[in-house]
């Protein structure tokens, strides 16, 4: 399948959401609602976007670490479809994640730190969560030392093949997604490579043409 292409939006506020999101929307498959953007605006945020645009995918990247029953029922209650949980997060937490999501027809998003342990991915697959995203960190890019690594394409290798969707994200520009030819991508995450674009439809463009071009229209 080709890869579906998601907005990431961590602006501080949400009319610089709305804005961006107007004009790409068009082009994307599944829209985000940012860690950044849900400290700033709280879950307000997800509703917002979900009143405006009914019938999309909504990610609450959440990124639950403790409380997951909690947490999640009230993204779900708010309108997304899906809930990130970090990598760290007990497994009782993310089976806690997978029954309200169950309950709500959603999935589940375990994204990877630094550290990846394919026993504990497996179990995380046994449990029910569907997606795991592989991850630049922003603190990392801060740093200076923002790149991608055969292990990063080695792992989204090993993670579709234990059933995963397996999302990238962290920094990704169109140019950059030759790095995954090949690899079997379900999601590609951009988000300031859209929203803080001059033209967030022709950025989005942009990056589905990527897309068609590593990965084929429908292969
Ligand atoms: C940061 C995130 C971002 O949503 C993700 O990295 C996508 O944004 P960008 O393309 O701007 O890096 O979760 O931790
Ligand atoms: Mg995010």
């Amino acid at each position: 399948m080709r890869p579906r292409l998601q907005v990431a939006l961590d602006t501080l506020d949400m009319p610089s959401t709305l804005g961006p999101l107007a004009k790409c929307v068009d082009e994307i498959d599944v829209i985000e609602c940012g860690t950044v953007l849900l400290l700033a605006e709280g879950l307000s945020a997800v509703r917002n976007v979900r009143a405006l645009y009914p019938d999309k995918t909504i990610l609450a990247d959440v990124r639950i670490a403790e409380a997951g029953a909690k947490l999640s029922r009230l993204c779900f209650e708010a309108g997304a479809d899906w809930v990130s949980v970090v990598a760290g997060a007990s497994l009782t937490t993310v089976e806690q994640v997978v029954k309200v999501a169950d309950e709500f027809g959603g999935e589940v998003q375990i994204e990877l730190g630094e550290d990846y342990d394919a026993d504990q991915a497996r179990k995380w697959a046994e449990l029910g969560a569907k997606h795991v995203i592989v991850h630049r960190s922003r603190d990392a890019e801060a740093a200076g030392t923002l790149a991608w690594h055969p292990e990063d394409v080695a792992r989204v290798h090993e993670l579709a093949e234990m059933g995963f969707t397996v999302t990238v994200t962290g920094g990704i520009k169109a140019d950059e997604l030759d790095t995954f030819a090949g690899a079997p991508v379900g999601v590609v995450i951009a988000g300031r490579a859209i929203v803080a674009a001059e033209d967030p439809a022709a950025a989005a463009h942009t990056l589905n043409e990527a897309i068609a071009r590593v990965w084929g229209e429908d292969a």
